[in-house]
């Protein structure tokens, strides 16, 4: 089975709606195991063939949960280089996060990024839900090989 994490953090609800769009698309994907955690250890990351991280924007930063996450493995050293990595998140009015989150994977952990990432305006309408399941399942189907 191929290994799809999807981590995200969610104060008030939107961006945990958008991470529940994101997996269900994946799992529509035969063959991908989908985890949905809020909390991953630097084993989990090393294990996933893809990593897509949920991140709102507070104080126009990532917030600490993710924070905390992606630190613990730079410190444990994961390697991350070639996995697949995505990213989004909702925002209230300047949405730096998704991005940031996307710039880490990239350059400091060497993922294969799939931009842009989907950022979205607080509560994701049902269109915006879809986006999501549809990115969800494109990371899929990257990590299946089709
Ligand atoms: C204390 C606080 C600080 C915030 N700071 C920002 C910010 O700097 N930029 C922004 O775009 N939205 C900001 N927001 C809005 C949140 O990103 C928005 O409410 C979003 O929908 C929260 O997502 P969540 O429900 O997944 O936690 C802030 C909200 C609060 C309550």
């Amino acid at each position: 089975m191929a290994k799809l994490l999807v981590l995200y953090d969610s104060q008030t609800g939107n961006t945990e709606k958008m991470a529940q769009a994101l997996a269900e698309g994946a799992r529509s994907v035969a063959g991908v195991d989908v985890d949905l955690k809020y909390y991953a250890e630097p084993k989990e990351l090393a294990e996933a063939d893809a990593i897509v991280i949920g991140a709102p924007t507070y104080y126009h930063d990532i917030t600490l949960p993710i924070k905390q996450v992606l630190e613990e493995a730079a410190k444990a050293g994961v390697k991350l280089q070639g996995k697949v990595g995505a990213a989004f998140g909702s925002y209230g009015w300047s949405g730096e996060a998704p991005e940031q989150v996307l710039e880490i994977l990239k350059n400091r952990f060497g993922l294969k990024t799939i931009e842009p990432p989907i950022a979205v305006l607080y509560a994701p309408k049902e269109t915006q839900l879809d986006d999501c399941r549809k990115l969800g399942k494109s990371v899929a189907e990257v990590i299946m090989g089709k």
